[in-house]
This record gives structure tokens, C-alpha cells and sequence, in this order.
């Protein structure tokens, strides 16, 4: 059980290996970052035999960047009847398990596998349970299953407490009818993301207020209100009627790189399409300044040194707050609905 899988976004496996390289450096575990172009996922094949859990406990999940998911193990190959025989007798080498998820890539052969995934995950479920390797313990492992085909399976595992919310990272959020652009639920995913649920009633709560920088048509004001926020959206493109209408919102036309509010506000949030760079001083004045006690802002990425660079955009925000001797929490995710991006959350302690 030597290697951790990290499953990413197509295109991005290449952040992912930089990412485990540098972490796996830094805590001192020997080994090695692979993968393919666009294959969804990477792997960090460590020396020693007890690497991958080392350096899963040495990291927090949810302080990695550019990985949806996670799980230290092994290959197996699977022949093409009774698969559940064989893994039976692999997984008694395995400890037993809190729960099962039977996950696949984000590629194109992962979709395909999806369906089989659906039909073999009951009576695997009932064998495991049968045999005493699963039981429903959310203090035990989980365990993580990904077919790469229908022959071959990563058997994995992961604190539940310690790697994503969602199968493969990926949440299944409804698009609400109502919101007026299909991003919504890039700023819902990223408040489940960052904030735990049980704080959301004190921190996204009906007696705060939010600015939204680039705010048209409203995806993102409409989360704000959603929450009963007063909000102030600044953008010069229009606001969805249905939002003005519910009177919470204020729209003004005005360049969100230089507004300011007159009186601190809870939340701002930051759509904008700019330079990684110049989002990044924007919010360390919002955050530093005393403008705002929370943030969450999109940092587009570069077509080149991606996770060098939004390492760098990083260390700078914390140098920054550091010589201002405010202490600030800085996260940063690529969330399933983030493109060419990453999303960051700050909060002023
Ligand atoms: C990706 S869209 C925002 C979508 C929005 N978050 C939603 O969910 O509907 C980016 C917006 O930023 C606005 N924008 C660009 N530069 C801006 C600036 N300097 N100040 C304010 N808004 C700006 C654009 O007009 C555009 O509407």
C-alpha cells in the first residue's frame, strides 16, 4: 500500500504532481509524482512501504490545492468474472472499513465506467458487509475504490475526516431555477467547501451585509441574498430584475478595483476575470484595510508554472498580512466548478 491516487480536473495533473512533490519534500517522505496528460488524476509512488500513510497524515486535505481527492494503496487487477471474490481476498490485507465509495476519473473512460460502477456497488457493498470488512463507522477508514477499467481497480483509503466532501470530489449541487447565472454554485460549492455547515447560521447569516465585485448578472449576489444579506453588487454590466426586486440589493456602476465601502461590511466577493496578481492586492486591502472580515475571490490562472504561481500569490498574501500583524486564515481549492482557476477564501481572525 505504497502509492496516494489524487484524482484532479482534466489538464491539471501537472499542478498535481508539482503539489505531492513539494508537500511529500517538505515532510520528508521519499518517492516519486507520475501521470498522464488528461488523464484526471496522478500518483505518488513512495519508497517505503509506509510512506502514503505518513504523508496523508502529515497533510490536511483540505490545505491541498489543485486535488479533488485522495487515498493511499494499490492496483489490482480484476478478472472479468467474479470480481468480488478477488477483492475479497485482497481486502483482507486491508483494515475494516467505516464506509465504501466506489469512485471513477473525471476523463472520458470514467464517465463510460460510471453505470457498471452503479450495478457492481450493491453487491460489493453486501459481500464486504457479509465478510465483517465494512461496517458503518465513521471513525474507521473509508474505503475507496476506483476503477480505471473494468480489470483494474485503485484499492484505496482515506480518513473521512481527512479527504472530500463528495465522491470524487465532485458535489452534486441543484442549480437553483431561479439564480440568474449557472456560477451560483461556484460560490455555493466554495462555502461548502471552506465553511464548516454547522457555522453557516453565524457566518453567512440574515443580519449580515456583502459587496459583490463584478457581480452581473447576479449568481453570486443571488447566493448573498439567498442567505438574507444586504448586498451591494458593482458591476457595469445589469443586475437580474428578480434580485433588485427582493430590495436587498444595492447595484452601483462603478470599477470594483478602486470602490471602497463607507462602513466595514461581513463578506465581499470577487468574480472578476483579471490578473491573479492584481485580485490578490485587491483583497489583501479588503482584508487588511479592515473592509471586510471574510472573502472569497477567483484567481485565474496562468497557461504556464500554474501552481508556482498561485504558491507565489499565496506566500505573498501571508507576507503581507504578517508585516500589517493582522493574522488572517488564507485557503485555497480548485472547486469542481473552477475552470482555468483556483478559489480562495480568507477570513480576519
Ligand atoms: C464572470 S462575470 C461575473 C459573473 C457573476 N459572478 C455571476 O455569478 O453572475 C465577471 C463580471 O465582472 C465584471 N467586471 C469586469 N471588470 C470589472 C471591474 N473593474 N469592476 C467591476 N466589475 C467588473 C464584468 O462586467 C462581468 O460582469
Amino acid at each position: 500500500m505504497n502509492s496516494v491516487l489524487l484524482h484532479c480536473r482534466p489538464g491539471f495533473e501537472g499542478e498535481v504532481c508539482a503539489e505531492i512533490a513539494d508537500q511529500a519534500a517538505r515532510l520528508e517522505v521519499p518517492g516519486y509524482a507520475k501521470s498522464k496528460p488528461n488523464s484526471a488524476h496522478a500518483e505518488f509512488v513512495c519508497h517505503d512501504p509506509a510512506g502514503a500513510a505518513r504523508l496523508m497524515q502529515g497533510l490536511r486535505f483540505s490545505r491541498l490545492i489543485f486535488p479533488r481527492q485522495w487515498a493511499r494503496g494499490s492496483y489490482l487487477q480484476l478478472p472479468e468474472n467474479d470480481r468480488i471474490s478477488v477483492l475479497l481476498q485482497a481486502l483482507a490485507d486491508y483494515p475494516v472499513c467505516g464506509s465504501l465509495w466506489l469512485e471513477v476519473f473525471d476523463s472520458n473512460e470514467g464517465k463510460e465506467l460510471s453505470n457498471f460502477c452503479k450495478k457492481f456497488e450493491a453487491p460489493l457493498r453486501k459481500a464486504l458487509t457479509g465478510a465483517g470488512r465494512l461496517v458503518e463507522d465513521a471513525s474507521k477508514p473509508r474505503l475507496l475504490l476506483t476503477f480505471k477499467s473494468g480489470r483494474e481497480v485503485f484499492l484505496g483509503l482515506a480518513e473521512a475526516n481527512n479527504s472530500a466532501l463528495w465522491p470524487m470530489g465532485i458535489p452534486r449541487l441543484k442549480f437553483p431555477r431561479e439564480a440568474p447565472s449557472r456560477s451560483t454554485l461556484k460560490l455555493e460549492e466554495a462555502w461548502h467547501t471552506f465553511i464548516p455547515r454547522e457555522q453557516w447560521e453565524t457566518r453567512l447569516s440574515d443580519e449580515m451585509t456583502g459587496v459583490d465585485l463584478g457581480a452581473s448578472p447576479g449568481g453570486w449576489t443571488y447566493q448573498l441574498v439567498r442567505r438574507g444579506m444586504l448586498v451591494t453588487a458593482i458591476d457595469n454590466g445589469p443586475m437580474a430584475e428578480s434580485l433588485m426586486d427582493t430590495g436587498l440589493v444595492t447595484h452601483l456602476m462603478v470599477d470594483g478595483f478602486t470602490w471602497k465601502p463607507k462602513q466595514p461590511v461581513d463578506w465581499m466577493v470577487c468574480d472578476i476575470v483579471e490578473k491573479p496578481a492584481r485580485t490578490a492586492s485587491m483583497v489583501e486591502e479588503w482584508i487588511g484595510g479592515g473592509h471586510c472580515r471574510e472573502a472569497v475571490v477567483n484567481l485565474k490562472l496562468p497557461m504556464k508554472q500554474r501552481y508556482a504561481e498561485v504558491c507565489k500569490l499565496l506566500l505573498r498574501l501571508e507576507e503581507a498580512f504578517a508585516a500589517r500583524r493582522i493574522r488572517v486564515s488564507i485557503a485555497c481549492k480548485q472547486l469542481y466548478h473552477d475552470r482555468e482557476e483556483v478559489t480562495c477564501h480568507l477570513r480576519r481572525l
